[in-house]
């Protein structure tokens, strides 16, 4: 998580995650404290006011804590009955729970291919995989469009296609909760959407979590279900087959508190991918968020020509500059995902993508002169 290195003696981190706990201070202490003073460790109620919280946040009728973001996609996948012989389609260029979790219920992800702009579900390509599905003799159910790296996805077009396709949209914003489209947070695009609580994601827990959102009451009640084994009115009269998913009342104590200050954090993020781009958009292909769209910034993702890449990353470590590359192999190219079917014509843009891109240092507490660090060494590394 905190990926230090040495910049001048000043540790540079990837993503500061103890940067954030020293200005909470004794306000998280405070909260775990209370937990562990009711001792209501599993549902307690610190997870119905994080619900509700959560679900006021991005202006949705229902917010269900869960132990992950993959449990959260996997427990809608089981609530809409997604089985063998259905088609999930989801963009190749993610992380590997985007299709682990269809995979997981038994049926099929088709892999569409994404745009370069914007490293996101192409609907274009979202239309011929319908059509892939179709042919490979599968029912095309569900498509789960990725808000990768904190940007959403393009979801009127989205929306669209999986109206004409009769679709169920599920969104993977677990890169991306907080960021809006056309002024409406996420959580309420498509009929259902998923979040990750994980320590690294813009708003993270200390340990796993995740979250569910819908207007559809009927989908939360079935949800809410699954994550307690199936359980029916009465705890021990089990009327659907379910799992362990539910979110630790510490977790969502601590939540409480983070929820407080990340607008201000999204607003930091915001500020500090403006500069990257100011010092870094004659010199590489740099993230926009979009006329539409408002990014959280989960990662500042830049391109490169392939290449040059492993230069860069090389120039930056030996100054003490910690860059990423996320993903270096799309899904169609790891061994667990090779056997599964792509769209008709391949995945270009995923491919070249996964040659391309690095990521900088990015979280709220990156200072300006570190900022500017970072981009001249970017600037000159590239330029050698
Ligand atoms: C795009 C995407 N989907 C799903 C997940 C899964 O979230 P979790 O790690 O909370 O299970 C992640 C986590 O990195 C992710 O980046």
């Amino acid at each position: 998580m905190n990926q230090h290195a040495r910049l001048d003696d000043k540790a540079i981190p990837f993503i500061d995650v103890a940067a954030q706990r020293r200005r909470l201070g004794r306000a998280v202490d405070d909260a775990v404290a209370r937990v562990l003073a009711h001792c209501q460790f599993i549902n307690g109620p610190e997870v119905r006011a994080l619900e509700s919280e959560l679900a006021a946040f991005c202006g949705v009728r229902h917010a269900i804590a869960c132990s992950s973001g993959t449990d959260a996609m996997l427990l809608v996948l089981m609530a809409w009955g997604i089985g063998p012989g259905d088609a999930v389609i989801c963009p190749a260029f993610t992380f590997c729970a985007t299709a682990e979790v269809v995979a997981l219920v038994g049926a099929t992800p088709v892999m569409a291919d994404v745009r370069a702009d914007s490293f996101n579900l192409d609907p274009d390509s979202l239309q011929r995989t319908v059509a892939t599905a179709k042919r490979l003799g599968l029912r095309a159910k569900v498509v789960i469009p990725v808000d990768l790296f904190g940007l959403p996805a393009d979801h009127d077009a989205i929306a669209a296609l999986a109206a004409a396709h009769d679709l169920f949209v599920l969104d993977d914003a677990a890169q991306a909760f907080g960021a809006t489209y056309k002024g409406r947070k996420l959580g309420t695009f498509g009929a259902a959407t998923a979040t990750s609580f994980f320590p690294a994601k813009p708003l993270g827990c200390y340990g796993d979590g995740g979250a569910v959102f819908t207007d559809d009451d009927e989908l939360a009640a079935r949800v809410k279900s699954l994550r307690v084994h199936g359980e029916g009115v009465d705890k021990y009269d089990t009327v659907r087959i379910g799992m362990t998913g539910r979110l630790d009342t510490i977790q969502a104590a601590i939540l409480l508190e983070k929820l407080k200050i990340f607008p201000e954090e999204i607003a930091a993020r915001g500020q500090i991918a403006a500069r990257y781009a100011e010092a870094l958009a004659d010199v590489a292909m740099v993230p926009q968020s979009g006329k539409e769209s408002t990014s959280v910034w989960a990662q500042y993702t830049i391109r490169v020509e392939s290449g040059r890449r492993d230069g860069l990353a090389a120039a930056l470590k030996a100054q003490g500059i910690p860059t990423a590359v996320y993903y270096a192999k799309p899904l169609h190219r790891q061994a667990a995902y090779r056997g599964f079917p792509v769209v008709a014509g391949g995945l270009p843009v995923s491919d070249r993508l996964s040659e391309e891109v690095i990521s900088l240092p990015m979280h709220a507490y990156l200072e300006r002169p570190l900022q500017d660090r970072i981009g001249d060494a970017v600037r000159r590394a590239l330029a050698s």
